[in-house]
């Protein structure tokens, strides 16, 4: 068992370490405040290739793997979770499910645009009435032949609006249940489609969350991803891996707050020296290493799995599970080790755990995750 990362890993690790610090960091609390779209910090993230880091050069991707992904998704997230979710949606939900299930057709007409960052994608699968229970699809594809006409809402939907593509999953045979629903590539400026107001959130306040409203839209049936009724696996498959890029967001978000607290306690003075030699601070500090040290482990590991081309859907959703929780733990005791100032937003942490509260939620929230560990573990 070889723990070591490689030359190339930690050259990725440092570009995103990098990019952070001098791209990201300006701004962030006011992107968060104002609910901004980091748009141009996007714009130079696809142009490094970070939105495209699994996909294979020959279409627009930078052809790594998905160690080095969760490497750069967990730099990012200690400074940005709001861009790092752009990131995660479009690495793993779109692109990924773009290059290994579509046409040589679809992956030249929408993958290049997508891992080479000219264009972004958004994975739109939940809906009002369907959201754990994923397989109540009301959003109709009805077969009209050579297209499909597509009625229905999504909601939740991360990059809404400032996506080009949409991946849609659509139910077109409701009589045969998860075996009926049909994945749709779907172009944003399509006739027929309404986007609803940005979502005042919480956390992630720069991501760009929307409902998208779907009215007699006509989508070619060369647009369909896999056999007909392949959509639900489609989805699933996906998010199996979205899953690894998720908890890696959760990972950066909760080695992001432990920095600060670290650094904090070394600075701030009460009875006459640092907190840090108070020891009730030390094992609070303690047990933030440890579980951030489990969590990354783990997300290595599942990416690991995947790189090895071995079953990742148990490791992934455990990684998941495991990593947002300590996120949303350590985030709240780095406030607590700040103290007052961790209330406020120019010490950083407050947003960290208002963001940290989503990773629990998204791409299946915990209680979802406990049903694939659970499933999998008694089958
Ligand atoms: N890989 C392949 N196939 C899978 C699969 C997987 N990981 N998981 C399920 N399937 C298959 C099953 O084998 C089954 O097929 P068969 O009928 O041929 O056996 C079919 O899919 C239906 O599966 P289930 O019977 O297990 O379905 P279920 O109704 O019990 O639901 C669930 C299972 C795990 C709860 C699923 O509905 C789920 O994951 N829900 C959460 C949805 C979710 O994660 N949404 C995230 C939206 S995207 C997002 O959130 C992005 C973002 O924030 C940034
Ligand atoms: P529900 O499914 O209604 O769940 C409510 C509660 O009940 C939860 O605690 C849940 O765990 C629990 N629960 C439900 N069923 C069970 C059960 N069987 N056993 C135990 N507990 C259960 N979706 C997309 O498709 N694309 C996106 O890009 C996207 N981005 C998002 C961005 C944000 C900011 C947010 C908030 C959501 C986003 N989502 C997206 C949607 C997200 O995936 C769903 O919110 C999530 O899957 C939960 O669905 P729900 O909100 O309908 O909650």
């Amino acid at each position: 068992m070889d723990y070591q990362l490689t030359e190339e890993h930690l050259m990725i690790q440092k570009a995103a370490r990098d990019f952070a610090i001098s791209e990201l960091l300006p701004g962030v609390i006011e992107r968060d405040e104002h609910q901004k779209f980091p748009a141009e910090q996007i714009k130079k993230l696809g142009e490094l290739g970070f939105l495209g880091m699994m996909v294979s050069p020959k279409y627009g991707g930078a052809g790594l793997d998905t160690i080095s992904y969760v490497l750069a998704m967990e730099e990012i997230s200690k400074i940005d979770a709001s861009a790092s979710v752009v990131m995660s949606v479009n690495n793993s939900l779109v692109c990924w499910g773009l290059e290994a299930f579509g046409t040589e057709e679809q992956k030249q007409k929408y993958l290049v645009p997508l891992a080479s960052g000219q264009v972004i994608g958004a994975f739109l699968l939940s809906e009002p009435e369907a959201g754990s229970d994923a397989t109540s699809q009301r959003t109709v594809a009805e077969d009209k032949g050579d297209h499909y006409l597509v009625n229905g809402t999504k909601n939740w939907i991360t990059n809404g609006n400032s996506a080009s593509i949409y991946l849609v999953i659509t139910q077109t045979h409701p009589e045969k249940g998860s075996k009926g629903i049909n994945a749709l590539i779907v172009e944003k400026n399509s006739p027929g489609i309404t986007i609803g107001a940005k979502e005042n959130k919480l956390g992630i306040r720069g991501s760009d969350t929307h409902s998208i409203m779907f009215q007699d839209v006509k989508v070619p049936k060369e647009n369909r991803i896999g056999e007909d009724g392949f959509g639900f696996k489609f989805a699933m498959k996906t998010l199996s891996g979205g899953r690894i890029g998720i908890a890696s967001q959760a990972l950066g978000i909760a080695s992001g707050a432990y920095e600060l607290a670290l650094k904090y306690s070394k600075q701030r003075k009460a009875f006459g020296k640092e907190i840090s030699q108070h020891q009730a601070i030390q094992f609070k500090l303690a047990d933030m290493a440890t579980r951030i040290e489990a969590s990354r482990l783990m997300c290595l590991k599942a990416a690991w799995e995947k790189d090895m081309g071995i079953d990742y859907t148990l490791s992934g959703s455990m990684a998941k599970v495991f990593a947002s929780e300590t996120a949303m733990w350590v985030t709240t005791e780095a406030v607590q080790v700040h103290g007052g100032y961790g209330y406020v937003k120019e010490y950083h942490v407050e947003r960290l755990m208002r963001d940290a509260k989503i990773t629990q939620i998204y791409e299946g929230t915990s209680e979802v995750q406990r049903i694939v560990i659970s499933r999998a573990i008694l089958s």
